[in-house]
């Protein structure tokens, strides 16, 4: 990930998540476990992230930075999930670890246009340069305004997403489509995807398994 200019670490990190981390993690995990079958290739990367989750924990280091204006849309997009039963609880719990959570533009977003720029906010919970620092799984949550589409963009690592919104999603081979509320994506390796909100904001919760062989991240 990308450095920024005026990010502030507030100390040198623990090894110990926060109350709100830790049940955000286990929500996470429970919801994904819920939501896609097991010995499908979602299934198997989530019991390979939840895996390295439980056995390990990374680095927390805290972090502030000026959210991006998309942020103003997260109360609301929060609170429409929480009015969905089965992913409820992990808005709950992202709700409160919100407070703790680095939001920030994809790097490189400046070359994709004002609006894309203005309109998008991304939240590294676990990963490199996250709130808990590790290299073998990363989990975020990805933020769109009203209308905005995200850019195309493709990644070594495979993909869930947990979609906690309306919106749509797209993934070469396939084109547009519509998860729904408590839908799951799922993106093998280096496959070409993107998400566009429509009149509500897009929130979603992703976690990619980086496979210990590679040095990629996404
Ligand atoms: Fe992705």
């Amino acid at each position: 990930m990308s450095t920024h200019e005026n990010d502030t670490a507030t100390d040198s990190g623990t090894m110990k998540r926060s109350d709100a981390l830790s049940r955000c993690l286990d929500t996470a995990r429970d919801t994904l476990y819920a939501l896609v079958e097991a010995r499908t290739p979602a299934g198997e990367a989530a019991e390979r992230i939840s895996g390295a989750l439980a056995a390990s924990t990374g680095r927390i280091v805290p972090c502030v930075v000026e959210a991006p204006p998309a942020c103003r849309y997260l109360r609301a997009a929060i609170d429409r999930a929480r009015d969905v039963a089965s992913v409820a609880s992990l808005a709950g719990a992202f709700s409160a670890l919100a407070p703790e959570l680095a939001w920030r533009r994809r790097p490189g977003a400046e070359a994709h246009g004002e609006v894309f720029r203005e309109g998008h906010a991304n939240a590294l919970i676990v990963g490199p340069g996250g709130l808990e620092q590790r290299n073998d799984v990363l989990v975020g949550a990805s933020l769109v305004a009203p209308g905005v589409r995200y850019i195309d963009h493709h990644h070594p690592p495979e993909e869930i997403y947990i979609v906690m919104s309306e919106g749509e999603w797209y993934r070469e081979g396939k084109g547009w489509y519509v998860p729904g509320i408590g839908g799951t994506v799922y993106h093998p390796p280096n496959v070409v995807h993107a998400m566009r909100a429509g009149p509500a904001p897009l929130l979603a919760l992703w976690v990619l398994w980086v496979d210990p062989a590679s040095s990629s991240t996404a």
